[in-house]
């Protein structure tokens, strides 16, 4: 059976599927999700001979309307060029009330066919079929879409809910070892952050992580899922500051992505290094003591990531954070830990602190 997860926020509530084989039930959930008969798949290169080939012809087969976009692997599709080259291709294959869009692939198609969702007619119904571990406990959850400039990350964007988030485990078996690590970085954040137990279990089930137990991973995204939901809940719109905590480690991350050009790191694997750096603060800040950095740090690097800061320099590195979109006049806002399980958002910390950090 698979677990469902409810996303409560009134008219643009929906339902998030999680479970094995599930995206053999699109064509049901596409019908009641998003009451579609017209599907306009929007895939990249990699995700679209493993799946989306496959998945098109059977909702063809179940009576849909089917067409299939594909953009290049990688961020750089996160563009405003093909954006454009989308919603051309979405005009001339023509929508009624009852096309939808269908997201198939890790965060970078779902941030993009996301942003053709928000803005294609005003407005067009989407449907995530997320297929990296990262956009399946994190980006295809809570609406947020968009593209990057060429200057900057996710600068041009929009607040977009999906009509369903569909989760299938089984596509992780085919996901390159060095993305399954960088979406673990996200899900070690959510124990941080929001749920000391879920942080034990991680600790405890190391080996079954490592291994991809399909077992282990339907408890591991369905409590993410669960957890962004409520957050996002409680401050769709990243208005009052309850949406914030999910940034724990972004600061520093977003710098060193930053500073490295977006080549070196994986996005969670700057998030990893992020979080090692935002503990060791809060710890020179007396916030937290040494057992709770230490402890990040081995459940991490036991699940194959590394926490360590590279080598970069400093002044770059602060440069970067006070440009950061989520800084104010200047001033670097960080999340930082009081506990396992709760952080908070501290936006006056002696820039002396950071730097050693650093
Ligand atoms: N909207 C949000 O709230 C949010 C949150 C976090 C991150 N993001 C965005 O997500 C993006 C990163 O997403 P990502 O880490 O999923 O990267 P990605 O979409 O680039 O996918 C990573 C790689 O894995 C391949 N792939 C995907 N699924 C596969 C599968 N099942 N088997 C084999 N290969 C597969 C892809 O083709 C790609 O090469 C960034 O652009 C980031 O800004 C958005
Ligand atoms: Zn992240």
């Amino acid at each position: 059976m698979p677990t469902t997860v409810r996303v409560a926020l009134g008219q643009r509530s929906y339902d998030i599927l999680i479970g094995r084989g599930l995206r053999r039930a699109a064509g049901d959930f596409l019908r009641q999700s998003a009451e579609a008969s017209h599907a306009i798949v929007v895939t990249d290169d990699n995700v679209r001979p493993l799946y989306g080939e496959a998945f098109a012809s059977d909702l063809r087969a179940l009576g849909f309307r089917c067409d299939i976009l594909s953009v290049p692997a990688g961020e750089p599709s996160k563009s405003i060029k093909h954006a454009e080259a989308l919603w051309h291709d979405v005009s001339r294959l023509g929508c009624d009330r009852r096309s939808t869009i269908v997201a198939l692939g890790g965060g970078v198609v779902g941030d993009l066919a996301g942003f053709i969702a928000a803005t294609f007619m005003r407005g067009l119904p989407f449907v995530q079929i997320p297929t990296t571990l990262l956009a399946q406990v994190d980006s295809s959850v809570g609406g947020k879409v968009g593209i990057n400039l060429p200057a900057a990350k996710n600068t041009v964007g929009a607040f977009w809910q999906p009509a369903g988030v569909l989760i299938d485990l089984d596509v992780l078996t085919t996901l390159p070892e060095r993305e399954y690590r960088a979406g673990l970085a996200e899900v070690v954040k959510y124990g941080v952050i929001l749920d000391a137990p879920f942080f034990a279990y991680l600790e405890q089930h190391i080996p079954e992580i490592n291994r991809r137990d399909p077992a282990a991973l339907e408890q591991i995204v369905a409590r993410c899922c669960e957890l962004k939901a409520r957050v996002v809940e409680q401050d769709e719109r990243e208005l009052t500051g309850v949406r914030a905590v999910l940034n724990y480690g972004h600061t520093f991350c977003h710098a060193i992505e930053t500073v490295t050009g977006y080549g070196q790191f994986l996005h969670g694997e700057a998030v990893a290094i992020g979080m090692a750096c935002a503990a060791r603060l809060a710890e020179s800040m007396g916030r937290v003591k040494s057992d709770f950095v230490l402890r990040q740090r081995e459940l991490l690097e036991k699940v194959g990531l590394t926490t360590a800061m590279p080598r970069l320099d400093e002044g770059q590195l602060l440069d970067a954070m006070r440009r950061d979109k989520k800084a104010e006049r200047g001033k670097i806002k960080f999340i930082l830990p009081m506990r396992l399980g709760c952080v908070e958002v501290v936006s006056d910390v002696d820039p002396e602190l950071v730097r050693k950090v650093l």
